[in-house]
């Protein structure tokens, strides 16, 4: 391989990057902080953690919530992927799955050319443009986002946007996958991209959900277990259709007595 001073230094601050990020990892019964960080083609980057959950088959692996965020920020333009830690063959096959076609560079790095990657740039910025200022176009925002969804396999899609106090919105899409348990929904998607981007659950303020085939849409009893772990007493606004305003809960309310691990 021809030696390029750039291209290795581009390496080396993904690297330094991933090594960053890892610590807003969610890892309370593992101890073991994880991370990726997607390079996408301008050089802009997207983070991921690993997020576990105390009901621990609901953990939200790193590559998984990076690639999630990729898809609700409508930018599946990745050029490489780098690794806190060597993926294992379920991450590899997961990567595989993403049709990204990478090359296996080194153990903890896979790019798309072995000879050039773009500079690196500041991280892609996860919020939308739009700032909703009522439910009813938080609702229509949801909406709107949830064009973005990846679900080919139920043709269901579904948007949310997980509003901070400061009026920012976080998109969330569903994101389907070939092994159905690797799906993620909308709402997980969201929480993940606010836990890899560092932003407190102290700040999230409201989510709202829109799932445009089903008038009744209602958040998955995983999300729901998500949810209340970060922040139990969030408002949840769900799109009730065209005919009627949408409805307003609260997480707990949505799933009383939810599993705690202290
Ligand atoms: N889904 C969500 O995105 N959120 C929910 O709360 C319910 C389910 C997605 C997951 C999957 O892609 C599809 O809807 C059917 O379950």
């Amino acid at each position: 391989m021809i030696h390029d001073p750039a291209v290795t230094d581009v390496r080396e601050q993904l690297r330094k990057l991933v090594r960053e990020v890892r610590h807003r990892a969610y890892v309370p019964y593992s101890k073991h902080p994880e991370a990726v960080v997607l390079l996408l083609s301008d050089g802009s980057w997207i983070p991921g953690v690993r997020v576990e959950s105390a009901s621990f088959s609901l953990t939200i692996l790193p590559l998984q919530n990076a690639w999630t965020t990729a898809v609700a920020l409508n930018r599946r333009d990745v050029v490489a992927v780098a690794f806190s830690q060597p993926p294992d063959a379920g991450v590899r096959a997961f990567l595989e799955e993403l049709k990204l076609s990478l090359l296996d560079v080194s153990s903890d790095l896979f790019a798309s050319q072995a000879s050039e990657l773009p500079a690196l740039r500041e991280p892609l910025v996860p919020f939308l443009d739009q700032m909703p200022g009522s439910s009813l176009e938080g609702i229509q925002l949801a909406r709107e986002v949830a064009a973005r969804a990846l679900a080919p396999y139920s043709r269901f899609p579904v948007g949310c946007l997980l509003q901070l106090e400061n009026g920012r919105c976080i998109p969330g899409v569903n994101v389907e996958h070939p092994d159905w348990t690797r799906t993620l929904c909308a709402e997980r998607n969201a929480l993940g991209t606010a836990i890899s981007y560092g932003i407190a659950p102290s700040t999230w303020r409201t989510l709202f959900l829109s799932c445009v085939n089903d008038v009744r849409g209602t958040p998955c009893g995983a999300c729901r277990q998500l949810l209340a772990e970060h922040r139990s007493d969030l408002s949840v606004w769900m799109d009730r259709g065209l005919e009627n305003p949408p409805e307003l809960m609260r997480v707990d309310l949505l799933l009383p007595g939810f599993f705690v691990l202290q």
